[in-house]
């Protein structure tokens, strides 16, 4: 090779090339270097370093021969540049892909591949288990004619309190006085996060005809501090059946088969008054104990903790629609009759799988999370 440890860091005229005679020794030696090197290319990491000088993007000779040799070459010099550097880059390209070949097949790059060592696994998530009696309860309505409807968690009072019968002073509001959201100036308001899934139900009157049968997914939030029974943010389902001839027996079968298709048919109903505004008459339903079979003694003996001795256990609010809510969606109350009713999600996944703490469904512990597959 010239004199010059990199010639192709120079220009040909640099060089004092200027022939095509010349050209010819200068890339023959050239290949003689790239051959030298490529002779001691014996693993992946020589391999590497090999294909960085010769064929790297930026600064490998390839490049470099193309932008100081061919470039700048003269007029008369440049198309025999140019049939060299063709024939140059065809040898390095068949010398780097038998090399890569060998590094291949060579026992260098297996010996990294250790077949013996365990893959990375990744465990697949599972629904969460609020998610599950979701769909535990879904499907169980679904046996029955009902369909699923949803609603916006953003409410305005309306939605929320009024049109459900709750005017602006009625004391069931203290209950859920909640989370209103600040507002730019002059934006219309007031907004809040839904106290319950009941405002769904006067969203689909307002939208359909009876007969309607549906029931309503979703979370809410209240004002409520954090405790084993009570979150801010909870779950609901809310159910709606409205038509011309529906009776409080048709309401009480529907809550008994959902509560027996749900807990087992062991499981007994009863229903006790009780009030909301916009259901009359208004009831709150419970079940016996599951703990307890319904004796109020616990297994081990001594009363049960989880029914506190009675036997029954709360499970939600529900009743007939009351005919003041069918004036907010003009429907003529005399015509329809309907129930509707609003079980929390939360406490009734607690009480079928024995968890006695609200708050783990919240807490994204994967021990606990594990454990409903
Ligand atoms: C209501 O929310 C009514 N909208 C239910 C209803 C619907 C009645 C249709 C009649 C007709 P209540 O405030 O009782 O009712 O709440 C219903 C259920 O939500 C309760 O039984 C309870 O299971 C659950 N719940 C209430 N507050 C919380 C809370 N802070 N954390 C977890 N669950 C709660």
């Amino acid at each position: 090779m010239s004199s010059v440890n990199n010639p192709f860091e120079k220009h040909l005229a640099a060089l004092g090339v200027a022939s095509p005679g010349q050209l010819q020794s200068l890339f023959a030696e050239l290949r003689a270097r790239l051959d030298s090197e490529a002779a001691s290319v014996t693993d992946a990491n020589s391999l590497k370093t090999f294909r960085d000088a010769w064929f790297g993007r930026k600064s490998g000779v390839l490049t470099l021969v193309g932008d100081n040799w061919l470039k700048p070459a003269s007029a008369e010099l440049k198309r025999s540049v140019g049939q060299e550097l063709n024939k140059f880059k065809a040898h390095a390209q068949s010398v780097l892909t038998e090399k890569e070949a060998s590094a291949d097949s060579s026992g260098d790059s297996q010996s990294s591949l250790d077949l013996s060592l365990p893959g990375v696994i990744r465990p697949i998530g599972t629904h969460h288990l609020i998610r599950q009696v979701f769909q535990e309860i879904e499907d169980i309505f679904f046996s029955i004619g009902f369909s699923v409807v949803e609603g916006p968690e953003i409410e305005t009072p309306y939605y929320n309190f009024e049109a459900l019968n709750i005017p602006e002073h009625h004391p069931v509001r203290d209950d859920m006085d909640t989370f209103y959201l600040d507002l730019p100036k002059g934006a219309p308001g007031p907004l809040l996060l839904r106290t319950h899934t009941s405002p769904v139900q006067i969203r689909t009157m307002e939208k359909r005809h009876p007969p309607i049968r549906v029931i309503v997914p979703g979370k809410v939030y209240r004002r409520d501090n954090p405790d084993a029974t009570h979150s801010f943010m909870f779950h609901q389902i809310e159910g709606l059946a409205v038509d011309s001839d529906i009776t409080f027996c048709d309401f009480t079968g529907t809550i008994d088969y959902f509560v027996k298709q749900f807990f087992g048919e062991s499981v007994k109903t009863r229903f006790r008054p009780s009030y909301f505004p916009f259901t009359e008459p208004s009831v709150e339903f419970d079940a016996s104990c599951i703990f307890c079979g319904g004796t109020g003694t616990a297994k081990a003996g001594g009363t049960c903790g989880k029914c506190k001795g009675s036997g029954w256990i709360e499970l939600f609010g529900a009743g007939m629609v009351d005919p003041a809510v069918y004036g907010f969606v003009n429907y003529d109350p005399k015509k329809v009759t309907g129930f509707a009713f609003g079980i929390g999600i939360d406490r009734l996944a607690m009480l079928k799988y024995g968890i006695d703490d609200i708050q783990v469904f919240f807490q994204n512990d994967v021990r606990f999370l594990n454990q409903f597959p």
